[in-house]
């Protein structure tokens, strides 16, 4: 009998010295450094080069990187009038796959896939991809497109495109902090995406696209747009235990809870959920912070034993909507970090590349012959 891996679970096909996770005992690293220590200490921009260089970054060279960052923050005119074109209500997701690959079009440098090319054109996306979520939010909204500014961080220059505003220092951090949670996770199904097209040659764009359109369903990058619509639904924290109880009675999965990988606490759910804590000290509890408070321990109490506890999208959706961050931009905002861990694996990849084709188990018939079209009933 054929074993089949079903979702290729459990299938080794390269190496990679990027990102660690021990599902079992919630471990999650990246360059052997713990996500913790990352949230605690480090930025979107340090992590991204830290994971693109595949060692952390000296000052000079992050100063280097911060620069070359800032100067691609831009994006070209002719991409602008494409987003302010693009029909309304169209998820978002759908405009920045196709906004990315129209960027592709605009660059002169696209088709060329030697490893400098595609450095300097991951460069490039980190930057522009914030520009572009960024001005896709406001064109949706009907508002004028923000220029980005020179002198603010990555997440706090998102911030301010997306809503004309300076943010505050603290808002930036936290934002901040947010991206650095998402930027890498293992051979995830967008991650995989990514390099399965590389692994063909492709250029850049094509790789990016891709990814976006694996990050874009419900399974991988949707779920923290459902914790919020089921916080929704609870409305009042008084009706949590009632409606979870319902729930996991009627056997109907929770959202942001539960994970292929995890077996025990998601880390990164452990960081935002520190910071819920610290905010519920300072100014109270929000009724959303109670609502989860009451499910994960629900959760944990009845199914934990299955291994199911809350995973990054538990909270990351709290954090956004905090931030005034619409539910339709989570998985967006998920892509506007995810992008530098796409392309690093990519680049890591095709140092040593070789296509990706895996195979199915034929079970067809082998005894047909083809039948004139007259002759078929
Ligand atoms: C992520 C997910 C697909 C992983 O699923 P998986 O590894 O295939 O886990 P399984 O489906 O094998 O689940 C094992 C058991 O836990 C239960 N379970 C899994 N996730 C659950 C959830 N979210 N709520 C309630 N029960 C859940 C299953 O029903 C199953 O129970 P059983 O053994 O009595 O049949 C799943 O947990 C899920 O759908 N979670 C909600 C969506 C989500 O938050 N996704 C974001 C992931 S970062």
């Amino acid at each position: 009998m054929t074993n089949i891996a079903k979702g290729l679970e459990g299938v080794l096909f390269t190496e990679s010295k990027l990102t660690f996770i021990n599902g079992a005992e919630g471990v999650l690293t990246h360059l052997g450094i713990p996500i913790q220590e990352w949230a605690e200490n480090s930025t979107f921009e340090e992590l991204s080069l830290a994971l693109l260089n595949g060692q952390l970054p000296t000052a000079a060279q992050l100063a280097t990187f911060d620069a070359d960052l800032k100067a691609n923050r831009a994006i070209p005119d002719a991409l602008a009038q494409v987003i302010t074109h693009m029909p309304r209500g169209v998820h978002p997701m759908q405009a920045l796959r196709t906004a990315v690959s129209y960027l592709g079009l605009l660059d002169p440098q696209s088709e060329d896939t030697g490893a400098e090319a595609r450095r300097a054109i991951s460069v490039r996306m980190i930057a522009q991809f914030s520009t572009i979520i960024a001005a896709i939010s406001r064109a949706q909204e009907g508002k004028e497109i923000v220029a980005p500014r020179m002198d603010l961080t990555h997440a706090g220059n998102f911030l301010y495109m997306l809503t004309g505003k300076e943010p505050t220092a603290e808002q930036t951090r936290l934002f901040d902090m947010a991206l650095v949670l998402h930027v890498d996770h293992g051979m995830n199904a967008s991650t995989f995406t990514a390099i399965a097209t590389s692994s063909t040659l492709s250029d850049m764009y094509s790789c990016m696209t891709s990814a976006i359109g694996a990050l874009k369903g419900p399974l991988h990058g949707g779920a923290n747009e459902a914790v919020m619509d089921m916080l929704d639904e609870v409305g009042t924290p008084d009706k949590a235990e009632a409606y979870i109880n319902a729930k996991l009675d009627a056997k109907t999965k929770i959202m942001g809870v539960g994970h292929r990988v995890y077996k025990y606490f998601d880390p990164r759910s452990r960081v935002l959920r520190d910071y819920a804590e610290v905010v519920a000290n300072k100014e109270g509890k929000s009724t959303y912070y109670q609502i989860l408070e009451t499910i994960e321990k629900v959760v944990v109490e009845r199914i934990g034993s299955k291994g199911i506890y809350p995973n990054v999208d538990f909270y990351s959706g709290t954090v956004y909507s905090d931030l005034g961050i619409r539910k339709e931009f989570f998985t967006p905002i998920f892509a506007l970090a995810r992008i530098s861990g796409w392309c690093a694996s990519v680049i890591e990849y095709t140092g040593d590349n070789r296509l990706l084709r895996p195979d199915a188990v034929y079970t067809g018939v082998t005894d047909a012959h083809y039948v004139q079209l007259q002759d078929r009933q």
